[in-house]
């Protein structure tokens, strides 16, 4: 709903399997409902918006680079000694580096709810992870302290779910969680 370029910093292979299963090769799915403020969001400049996350609104590339999956350089300045990408944008503080290696494993579905009287716009965030309080707790308090994005976003639900791994004969469903 913003317009950015979304998942690029998700995880992949090996890094997504062990950001994402359980032992016993099940998962959890953290779920946000995070109403995003389009009004206030739309009277930013272009280069605000993309000081608010660090990266670019065109290609979803850091402002420090030009290609997509190019790494953060989350030192360099430009000429007025400024960070280039700000101390709370939205690509730093959530970035593995800046979190003792933390990682999730994020989907997201836009939403519009529409009453006739009101209208509702924001994000269904959705977020996979082996361990909901050693990733993703710790993850969500460093964002809700500091983040920029926090100005055009509000969560309004939250649920977690414990998704269990698959079954063979013989066994039964959910059997590694609760037999
Ligand atoms: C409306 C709310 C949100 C918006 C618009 C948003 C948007 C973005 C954007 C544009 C990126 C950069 C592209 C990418 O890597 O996907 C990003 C990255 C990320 N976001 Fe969010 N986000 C939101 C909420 C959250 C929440 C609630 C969390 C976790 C608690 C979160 C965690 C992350 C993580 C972990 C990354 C990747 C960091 C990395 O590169 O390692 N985001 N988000």
């Amino acid at each position: 709903m913003f317009g950015q370029v979304d998942g690029t910093g998700n995880p992949t292979g090996p890094d997504f399997d062990d950001t994402v299963w359980t032992e016993d090769g099940g998962t959890t799915l953290v779920v946000r409902r995070i109403r995003m403020n389009l009004d206030t969001w739309d009277q930013l400049t272009r280069s605000e918006q993309e000081r608010a996350v660090g990266r670019k609104l065109s290609t979803g590339a850091p402002l420090t680079g030009t290609a997509e999956h190019d790494e953060l350089d989350l030192e360099a300045r430009d000429a007025g000694g400024r960070l280039v990408i700000a101390q709370n944008a939205h690509a730093r503080l959530s970035h593995h580096s800046e979190n003792d290696g933390r990682r999730i494993f994020r989907k997201g579905l836009n939403y519009v709810h529409d009453t006739g009287a009101t209208r509702e716009s924001g994000l269904l965030f959705l977020s996979h992870q082996a361990d909901i309080s050693g990733q993703f707790l710790p993850l969500l308090a460093r964002l809700d302290a500091a983040d920029a994005l926090n100005e055009w976003t509000t969560t309004i639900g939250s649920a977690v779910f414990a998704v269990p791994p698959g079954f063979q004969p013989g066994t039964w469903l959910g059997q590694t969680l609760l037999g």
